[in-house]
Parts: structure tokens; sequence; C-alpha cells
């Protein structure tokens, strides 16, 4: 009996869903051992590449080597000390592990009320952010569940509020900017300020500091009030030029209807 033969057609069949298979799994995933051989792990060895792919890091090509050292390149040296391995790191480490990339983060934090009790009472990074499925930070993080842990939540309040009314302002100016911007009119100059506004302002939280929330808060307020102004100014130009266009087209109706009529009494 011959040996049971491919037909062309069938060849490209498979070449072609090879090739789909390797379009479909990122290349990034397929060289990253850590993150193949942990995949097929249970429990607590597993879990955290789960929570890790939903994570804004994953999203940004941060891997698990970028805090845990090791190559992830080599299968069977991963996790060689020889090749920068540091395993899980200690409380103590953690904000130095996020701080390499969070430079600014990590220095308002080390100076603050909580980074001065760090390994002694204070909470580190992942206390509040979690440490696999970090996500972008909003003021949610900011709960009775996470802050009373270690102390009443009435500072923590107060913060929150300060901040609140802030952010309010900055997503409502930036709403107004956005459809400015659709119609062609908004200028680099607000955006650009809003811009700056927006990264002081989320450097507010770190220093956990009440008054200075308060005080900062209200100086961005300021700068926010400029930028609405601005906005203001467009927004009610933009109103006239429309009722100026609707009164000349409705004069402009008139004066057709009126040599209509005109034509009318002509011709009787
Ligand atoms: C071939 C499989 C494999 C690869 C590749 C691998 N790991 Fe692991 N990893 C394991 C196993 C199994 C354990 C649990 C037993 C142990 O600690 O050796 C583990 C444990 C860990 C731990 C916990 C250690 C502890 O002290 O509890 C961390 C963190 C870790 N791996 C990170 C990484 C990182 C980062 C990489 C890539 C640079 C990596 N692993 C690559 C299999 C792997
Ligand atoms: C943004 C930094 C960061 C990234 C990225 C990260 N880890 Fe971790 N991981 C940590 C921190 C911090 C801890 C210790 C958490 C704690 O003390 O609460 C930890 C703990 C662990 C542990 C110990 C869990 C346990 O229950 O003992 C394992 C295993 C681990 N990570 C594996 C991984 C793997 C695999 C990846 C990649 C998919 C990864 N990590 C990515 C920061 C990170
Ligand atoms: C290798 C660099 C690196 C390390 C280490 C790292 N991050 Fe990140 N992180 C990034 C990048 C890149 C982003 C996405 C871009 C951005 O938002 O800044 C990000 C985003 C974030 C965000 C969302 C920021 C936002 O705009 O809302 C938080 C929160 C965060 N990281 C916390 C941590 C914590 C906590 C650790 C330590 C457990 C850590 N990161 C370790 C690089 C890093
Ligand atoms: C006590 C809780 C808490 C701790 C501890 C904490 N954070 Fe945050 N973090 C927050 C809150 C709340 C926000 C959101 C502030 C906002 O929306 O303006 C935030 C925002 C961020 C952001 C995004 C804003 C920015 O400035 O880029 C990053 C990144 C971040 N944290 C990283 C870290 C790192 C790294 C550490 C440790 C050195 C840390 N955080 C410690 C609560 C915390
Ligand atoms: C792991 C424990 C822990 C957690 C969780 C924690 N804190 Fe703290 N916090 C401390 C310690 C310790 C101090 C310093 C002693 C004190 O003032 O109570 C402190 C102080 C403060 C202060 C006063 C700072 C000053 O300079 O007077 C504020 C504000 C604050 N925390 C806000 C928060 C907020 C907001 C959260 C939740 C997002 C939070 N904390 C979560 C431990 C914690």
């Amino acid at each position: 009996m011959k040996p049971a033969r491919i037909s062309g057609s069938m060849r490209t069949l498979f070449i072609l869903t090879f090739c789909l298979l390797l379009s479909v799994v990122p290349l990034a995933a397929q060289e990253n051992t850590c993150v193949q051989c942990h995949g097929s792990l249970p429990g607590r060895y597993g879990e955290p590449v789960l929570l890790w792919k939903t994570s804004v890091h994953a999203g940004n090509g941060v891997y698990c080597h970028e805090c845990h050292g090791g190559d992830p390149k080599d299968m069977t040296n991963a996790m060689n000390p020889s090749r920068g391995f540091k395993g899980v790191p200690k409380q103590t480490a953690i904000p130095e592990t996020c701080g390499r990339c969070h430079v600014g983060v990590l220095k308002d934090f080390m100076g603050s009320a909580h980074g001065k009790k760090l390994g002694n009472g204070g909470p580190t990074c992942v206390t509040c952010h979690g440490n696999h499925a970090i996500k972008k930070a909003s003021l949610d993080l900011i709960n009775e569940k996470t802050c009373t842990k270690c102390h009443p939540y009435e500072r923590a309040r107060l913060m929150k509020q300060a901040m609140q009314a802030t952010e309010g302002r900055i997503t409502s100016l930036d709403n107004r900017i956005q459809t400015l911007k659709l119609q062609g009119k908004a200028s680099e100059g607000m955006e650009q300020g809003l811009f700056n506004a927006r990264n002081r302002f989320h450097t507010l939280f770190h220093d956990v500091m009440v008054e200075k929330v308060r005080s900062e808060s209200t100086a961005i307020d300021k700068e926010l009030e400029t930028i609405g102004a601005q906005i203001d100014a467009i927004e009610q130009a933009e109103k006239k030029r429309k009722i100026a266009g609707s009164v000349a087209i409705a004069g402009a109706l008139l004066a057709a209807l009126f040599f209509r009529l005109l034509g009318k009494t002509y011709d009787n």
C-alpha cells in the first residue's frame, strides 16, 4: 500500500494554520520564560501570571523580571541569583523596587509620614496598589477599607474631599477642550496648561499631608479657573457667531418671502 500523501491544498492549510498560531501568540510572551513556566504552575506560583495579565504593567511591557530580577530568556537559569534573581521582595525593599521606575513617587513617599514608618507599621506601595494586578491610579484607592487598617479615616477623608473637587474640575475642563478641539477651536496653550495642572495634581497624594493637599489643590483650582475663563470666552464667541448666523438666515428668508409677495402683487 502507498503511504497516504498530503495533498497540496492540505499542506497549504497546515502552513496557514501554523502562521496563524504564531501571529496569535504574542512574540514577547513566547520568549519570556517567566510568564511561560509560571503560567503553567498551579496555586500561588501560577496566580501572579493571571493577575499580572490584567495590569497596567503588562499593557506597558513591564514583565516579572523588572520587579523580581532573573533572566527571562533562559529557561534553565531564569531564577539563578547569578542572573540577578532576587526572589520575593521583602516589605522594606518594595518601595525601591517600584521606585526604580516611579522615581518622583518614591521620593515623595520616602519623605512622608508613611515612608518614615517603613518596616515599622507604615504601608508600602503594595498596601494601596496591590502587587500583580496594578491598575491605573485613581482616588478610589483612598477608601475606608484600606485606610482604616492602621488609623482613623478622618485625615484620609479630608484629603479625598479636597482632591475630588479638583479632579472633577479637571475632567469637566478636559471634556470642554475636547469638544472645542473637534470644532478646530482649542488652543495648544489651553491643552498644555491643563496637562501641567493635571500632572501637578497627581503628584499631591504620596506626601499624605492634609494641609499641603488643601493649599496645593486651591492653587491648582486657580490655574483651572484661568483655563475655564479662556474656554468660556471661546464658547461665548461661538454662540454669538451661531446667533448671528441664524439672524442672517432668517433675514434672507424674510427678504425672499417679501420679494415673492411683491412679485405676486405685480402679477395681479
Ligand atoms: C521552568 C519553570 C520556571 C521558570 C522559567 C521561572 N520560574 Fe519562578 N518558580 C518556578 C517554581 C517551580 C517556583 C516554586 C519553587 C521555587 O521557589 O523554586 C518558582 C518560584 C518563583 C518565585 C517565588 C520565590 C519564593 O521565594 O517564593 C518568584 C518570585 C519567581 N519564581 C519569579 C520568576 C521570574 C521573575 C522568572 C523569570 C526571570 C521565573 N520565575 C522563571 C518555576 C519557574
Ligand atoms: C510591578 C512589580 C511586579 C511584577 C511586574 C511582578 N511581581 Fe511578583 N511580586 C511583586 C511583589 C512586590 C511581591 C510581594 C508581594 C507582597 O509582599 O505583598 C510579589 C510576589 C510574587 C510571588 C510570591 C507569591 C506568594 O504568594 O508567595 C510570586 C510567585 C511572583 N510574585 C511571581 C511573579 C511572576 C511570575 C510575575 C510575572 C507574571 C510577577 N511576579 C510580576 C511584584 C511584582
Ligand atoms: C520597570 C519599570 C517599572 C517598575 C519596576 C514598576 N513600574 Fe509601575 N509603571 C511602569 C510603567 C511603564 C507604567 C505605565 C506608564 C505610566 O502610567 O507611567 C506604570 C504604571 C503604574 C501605575 C499606574 C500609573 C497611572 O498613571 O495611573 C501604578 C499605580 C504603578 N505603575 C505602580 C507600581 C508599583 C506599586 C510598582 C512596584 C510594585 C511598580 N509600579 C513597578 C513601570 C514600572
Ligand atoms: C497610602 C496609599 C498609597 C501608598 C502607600 C502608595 N500609593 Fe501610589 N497612589 C495612591 C493614590 C490614592 C493615588 C492616586 C492619586 C490621584 O489620583 O491623583 C496614587 C497614585 C500613584 C501613581 C500614579 C500617579 C503618578 O504620580 O504618576 C503611581 C505611579 C503610584 N501611585 C505609585 C506608587 C508607588 C511606586 C508607591 C510606593 C513608593 C506608592 N504609589 C505608594 C495611594 C498610595
Ligand atoms: C499599613 C498601615 C497604614 C495604612 C494602610 C495607611 N496608613 Fe496612613 N499612616 C500610617 C502611619 C504609621 C502613619 C504615621 C502615624 C500617624 O500619623 O498616624 C500614617 C499617617 C497618615 C497621615 C498623616 C500624615 C501627617 O504627616 O500627618 C495621613 C494623612 C494618612 N496616613 C493617610 C492615609 C491614607 C489616605 C491611607 C489610605 C489610602 C492610609 N493612610 C493608609 C499607616 C498607614
